[in-house]
């Protein structure tokens, strides 16, 4: 039995009825991948106030590894719920915090001792994780990545790379920010290939020392272990290992924004895993909360505990309801197996994407780690013009026929998946055949005719 629903056209009457009421009362800063309106939503589908059934495979952008509205992270809310919502943290202190904390702590790359701070976003944790390591090292500077993406408040839209639309307009941000290229290997800034180029881009960090800025004023790097709005490029195994090497030879901390490409997504509870590495201080948030806004700073012990008392918090920073959610996701975590599930995903797209890529010329490259995967599309395979008219298109397409998909990229030319860990394998196979009827359409309009498979 088809997953996907549509009784009426997309946008339905009542989305679009919402849609010009929220014209007038909602700035157009705030943009939506889809005009549909939710309704409610269950494990990997959503259903809209129209009464049409969608397949997600954006998961509200990674915030649902676990599943949307999850039994036990329901039960752990209501019981909050009837014990208290808020009482703050740091007035009357209370033991939910504490367990998550030691979860973290325990479940975090590297056997050292580790302390957790517990906060409301993903920016606001990475903010927290600069003022840290700010803190520790008494240095002011800290660089980050072309192609990253940190959030959007001050500080993180300095660390964030893309301009258009995040940054533009905004200035001026904080300064003592520098960036360096990433190991983007499909649009490498130093036009080599790997394995040839031994991770020049890696070791460039030495160079960076001397000509942009000098070690001893630098308190960290930051990096994503996979890109996520940037395009979920994986870096070849060994990029981190050389990067943390230099930063520790020079007293430089690494800090691993596992914001996007925690909790599983890739295969591994953390990303960092997967590359064999133990960052300083890593930051956590989307599926931490399976659903409810929390985020963590997890680091060696006496980095975190580097500012003095007081000057770390917020209101409602680490609110009891969602540190009940969180350490519901992560029993989850232990019972289900859904990091083996995360491998199945991401074998299951990438067999199906390289069958599309033989057959279109649209797709120039596949990428990524365990279930967050993606394809870059591109006008030419010679030139690698970016396409993202035709990503429009094709996520345009996908939502009109039932699947919610998303892009991401610096040429917003990336379709992403972040489907819920949950999805079944019927379901995932619904929404792949809906993607290449998505990329036929598109293709067929472009007259790009179908190679044979
Ligand atoms: C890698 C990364 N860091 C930070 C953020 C910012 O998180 P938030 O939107 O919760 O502030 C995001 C959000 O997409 C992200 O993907």
């Amino acid at each position: 039995m088809p997953v996907i629903k549509l009784p009426t056209a997309i946008p339905g009457p009542k989305s679009r009825a919402l849609a010009s009421r929220r014209q007038n009362a909602v700035p157009r800063g705030l943009s939506h991948a889809t005009p549909i309106y939710v309704a409610k939503a269950e494990g990997a589908q959503i259903e809209d106030v129209d009464g049409n059934r969608y397949i997600d495979l954006a998961g509200g952008i990674g915030c649902l590894n676990v599943g949307h509205r999850r039994e036990p992270v329901l039960e752990a809310i209501r019981q909050q719920a009837d014990r208290f919502l808020h009482t703050c943290v740091q007035v009357t202190p209370y033991e939910g915090y504490i367990r998550l904390a030691e979860r973290l702590n325990a479940l975090a790359p590297g056997k050292f001792a580790k302390k957790t701070l517990l906060v409301n976003t993903g920016a606001e944790a990475v903010e927290n994780a600069v003022k840290i390591a700010r803190a520790h090292t008494g240095r002011p500077s800290i660089i980050a990545f072309e192609d990253a993406f940190h959030g959007r408040t001050m500080m993180t839209l300095a660390l964030t790379s893309k301009t258009h639309p995040y940054k533009a307009g905004f200035a001026p941000f904080p300064g003592e920010v520098y960036r360096i290229p990433y190991a983007y290997c499909y649009r490498c800034s130093y036009s080599l290939s790997y394995p040839s180029c031994e991770l020049y881009c890696a070791r460039q960090l030495q160079d960076t020392f001397k000509r942009v800025v000098a070690n001893e004023q630098v308190a960290a790097v930051i990096a994503e272990p996979v890109l996520g709005e940037g395009g979920f490029v994986a870096p070849p195994t060994d990029f981190f290992k050389i990067l943390i090497d230099i930063c520790h030879k020079h007293g430089v901390l690494f800090i691993a924004d596992e914001i996007q490409s925690g909790f599983g997504r890739t295969g591994a509870l953390f990303a960092s895993e997967r590359y064999g590495i133990e960052p300083d201080i890593m930051v956590t948030a989307k599926s931490l909360g399976g659903g409810l806004p929390i985020a963590a700073i997890t680091g060696r012990a006496e980095i975190m505990d580097a500012p003095g008392p007081g000057g770390l918090g917020g209101t409602f920073a680490g609110n009891p309801l969602s540190c009940e959610a969180a350490l519901a996701v992560l029993d989850i975590f232990e019972r289900e197996n859904l990091l083996t599930r995360a491998d199945e995903l991401g074998e299951q797209f990438q067999a199906r994407a390289r069958k599309w890529q033989r057959r279109w010329p649209l797709i120039g490259d596949i990428r990524g780690l365990g279930a967050m995967q993606a394809i870059e599309l591109v006008k030419s395979a010679e030139t690698r013009e970016p396409a993202p008219q035709e990503t429009k298109q094709i996520t345009q397409y996908c939502y009109e026929h039932g699947v919610i998909t998303i892009t991401a990229g610096t040429y917003g030319n990336v379709i992403r998946v972040l489907v819920p860990l949950v999805i079944t394998d019927a379901e995932m196979e619904e929404a792949l055949g809906v993607l290449e009827s998505a990329l036929q359409s598109v293709c067929e309009k472009k007259g790009e005719l179908a190679q044979p498979v």
